[in-house]
């Protein structure tokens, strides 16, 4: 989408142009045919109404479209905004229709609000037609532009914010949208290398033998299975002070996942495409942090295997050494997350010792039958941090719901042959799944986990996402870093 902000409208160029209107506060300027039509709609301005009309202006007719935002003083006003603006685009990515203005005149939004609506906006519009050879053409997307009119001061510079963002949460959305026959490992590590090239991030690769020498036989493990390798991608971005300690983020990418021995029923397997969801949550971040040059010390991890069942494949009952030292019975091999995710945690506390951590993983099913695909879960060792993430998450839309963890919990997971099982009894699964990873946090460093599997897909349209995926993640951590490192 290419947006460009405008002083005051060109009349003979507009054929579709959007207002924002607040809650019972119809534009004084606009014609009465249009106050009048939506007035006999219903339409009030309540945030999510939507009204179209058609009005002459200059001699030529003109679609207006009204999109309600609320009122200025509601809580969710920044969310108000957001869904104003992807409803607008919703409503006329394929109409035809090419260019769009957007008149903010008179609406009295702040330059960040404004912003909001074109982010709102901008990432409605994502869609990944790159499989579709037999598209109709009025089902593409003819959308190409919007014009901001009367945008307040400083919203351009602000924008420049947010359309990194938008970047960041349009890779993430590819990388999980993308079937396993192209995104693997390997392939995985390629594109990221592609996406951020240039932008300053400092890209490294551990390979299958590299993590053999150092004894990540957990993570390991999952992969022997699949012959695509696995791979440890680590992607630094370090916008802050010198020698700060950077915040570490570290995602679950199992590019696919059959459960493994213990192999998953075939009705909904291809929805285990997205298992590398955290790890592309966390790329999307990471490309975001430094479009927008974040002035902050991140570095990204993602743990990268395909589970698959195979002659060599692991088997239930084997037993594992982590990287850690720690062994763990594979009760279960579709419990692979947590086995991936234990090294990738060790490995990244070795080598940077991160001030806090965060982990991403669609790690449990569980999770969903908890909190269905309104909240993600989040386990923490650290009130501050679970605070801290918390509110990023109410702020940007990610949201977070905070679960308990404690000993008994921890229990559950003990072995009788090693020092962990990587499966609990059937009940308390999200919770014994984070009790697993947090036996492989060391010295109490703040570390939150982030159960997401309920929310990195979606089988129906929302605020600012279309069917499929939604890029959970990245506002939630690029909203964390603003907050907590950048403040
Ligand atoms: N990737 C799955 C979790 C998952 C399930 C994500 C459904 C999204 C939708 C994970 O690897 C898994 O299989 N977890 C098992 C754990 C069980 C074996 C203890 C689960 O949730 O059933
Ligand atoms: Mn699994
Ligand atoms: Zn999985």
């Amino acid at each position: 989408m290419n947006i460009q902000f405008l002083d005051a409208a060109t009349p003979s160029a507009e054929r579709l142009v959007a207002r924002l209107v607040n809650q019972d506060a119809m534009p004084a300027d606009l014609e009465p045919v249009l106050a009048e039509g939506a007035k006999q709609s219903r339409f009030t301005g309540k945030a999510g109404q939507v009204f179209e009309g058609f009005a002459e202006r200059d001699g030529k007719v003109v679609r207006v479209v009204l999109a309600g935002i609320g009122a200025a003083s509601a809580k969710d006003r920044r969310a108000a905004i957001e869904k104003a603006g992807a409803a607008i685009v919703a409503k006329y990515l394929t109409s035809g229709e090419t260019a769009l203005a957007l008149d903010v005149t008179g609406a009295g939004l702040s330059a960040e609000e404004t912003s909001g609506a074109l982010l709102g906006a901008v990432l409605r519009s994502w869609r990944h037609d790159v499989y579709r050879t037999k598209l109709s053409d009025e089902a593409k997307p003819s959308l190409a532009a919007i014009s901001v009119i009367g945008a307040p001061d400083g919203t351009a510079a602000n924008w420049d914010v947010e359309t990194a963002v938008a970047d960041g949460v349009a890779f993430t959305r590819e990388l999980v949208t993308e079937p396993a026959n192209t995104i693997y490992p390997e392939s995985f590590v390629a594109r990221c290398e592609k996406r951020m090239a240039g932008t300053g991030i400092k890209i490294r690769v551990l390979d299958d033998k590299e993590m053999a020498e150092l004894g990540m036989g957990s993570l390991l493990g999952v992969a022997q299975g699949s012959v695509r390798p696995a791979r440890l991608l680590v992607m630094e971005w370090m916008g802050g002070a010198k020698g700060d300690k950077p915040v570490a983020f570290v995602g679950k990418g199992v590019t696919f996942d059959t459960g493994g021995i213990s192999i998953k029923p075939a009705a909904g397997m291809e929805d285990m495409k997205w298992d590398m969801g955290g790890a592309g949550a966390v790329a999307g971040t990471m490309l975001a942090l430094a479009l927008r040059k974040a002035r902050a010390n991140v570095v990204g991890i993602c743990g990268l295997v395909e589970n698959m069942p195979d002659g060599n494949a692991q088997r239930p009952g084997d037993v594992v050494t982590s990287l850690s030292g720690q062994t763990i019975e594979v009760i279960n091999t579709d419990a692979e997350g947590r086995l991936v995710l234990c090294d990738a945690l060790t490995w990244v506390q070795r080598e940077y010792s991160p001030a806090r951590i965060v982990d991403l993983a669609t790690l449990t099913g569980a999770i969903i039958l908890s909190l269905a695909h309104e909240y993600a879960g989040l386990f923490s060792n650290n009130d501050e941090l679970a605070a801290e993430l918390t509110a990023a998450g109410d702020a940007s839309g990610d949201r977070l719901w905070r679960m308990p963890m404690g000993p008994s919990y921890d229990k559950m997971i003990d072995s009788q042959i090693a020092d962990m099982k990587n499966v609990g009894p059937r009940f308390g699964g999200s919770i014994t799944a984070a009790q697993f990873l947090k036996r492989f946090i060391e010295n109490d460093t703040p570390w939150a986990h982030l159960d997401i599997a309920g929310t990195v897909w979606t089988d129906k349209p929302g605020a600012t996402w279309d069917k499929g995926a939604t890029g959970y993640g990245v506002r939630l951590l690029d909203r964390f870093v603003r907050d907590t490192l950048e403040a």
